[in-house]
């Protein structure tokens, strides 16, 4: 299977969770990453699964994901399979009641994630998530990372055994390339 993580990032926590949904895929078979400015859509060609990820700014993705989810023209992601997720601020963690309002109705940027690439004809395998950080520049909370790559393994229906992703991680990156 050839898979494509395209994120964006600016203060590094997507790119972990990035880092961690490809880390756990590396059985599954090639994985590349790539920043969503810096992704060709040449790279789409032969894809089996798409997997899309931002940070939520202002309660959506950003403009280089957007920009990349619109160049990709229509019905170009027929015949494959696709996942959406964010990173966003935790509720628990901000005082701001006014934001969690906003939050709740604004939403997050996975789902309209999830929306385009079912829009250029994507199979949506699960539906779309979000990982938390404790603040804007994070981290990340807790066990996020492990959480991520428990949510792609179950949207693969992949068995996940504890372990598995720390266990792959000095192999994966030295035997994957990530040309990103
Ligand atoms: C300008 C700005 C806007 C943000 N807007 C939201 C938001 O609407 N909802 C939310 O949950 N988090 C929001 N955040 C927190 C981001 O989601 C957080 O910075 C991001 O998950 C970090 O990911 P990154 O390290 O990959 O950039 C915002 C952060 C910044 C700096």
């Amino acid at each position: 299977m050839k898979i494509l993580i395209v994120y964006d990032s600016y203060f590094g926590n997507t790119k972990q969770v990035a880092e961690a949904i490809g880390e756990a895929l590396y059985l599954q078979g090639s994985v590349e990453l790539c920043r969503a400015p810096d992704v060709a859509l040449e790279q789409l060609i032969g894809v089996n699964l798409l997997i899309v990820g931002s940070p939520t700014r202002a309660f959506r993705a950003t403009k280089a994901i957007d920009r990349f989810l619109d160049s990709i023209p229509t019905g170009g992601l027929q015949g494959v399979k696709v996942l959406a997720f964010d990173t966003r601020i935790s509720a628990v963690e901000t005082s701001s009641r006014l934001l969690n309002v906003l939050a709740a109705l604004f939403g997050c940027a996975a789902g309209p994630i999830g929306e385009k690439l079912k829009q250029k004809g994507g199979e949506l395998l699960a539906p779309p998530e979000g990982f938390f950080v404790t603040d804007s520049e994070g981290p990340l909370k807790g066990d996020e990372l492990q959480r991520a790559a428990e949510w792609v393994l179950r949207a693969l229906d992949v068995p996940s055994h504890p372990g598995t992703m720390q266990h792959h991680r000095n192999e994966t990156i030295r035997q994957t390339p990530f040309p990103c």
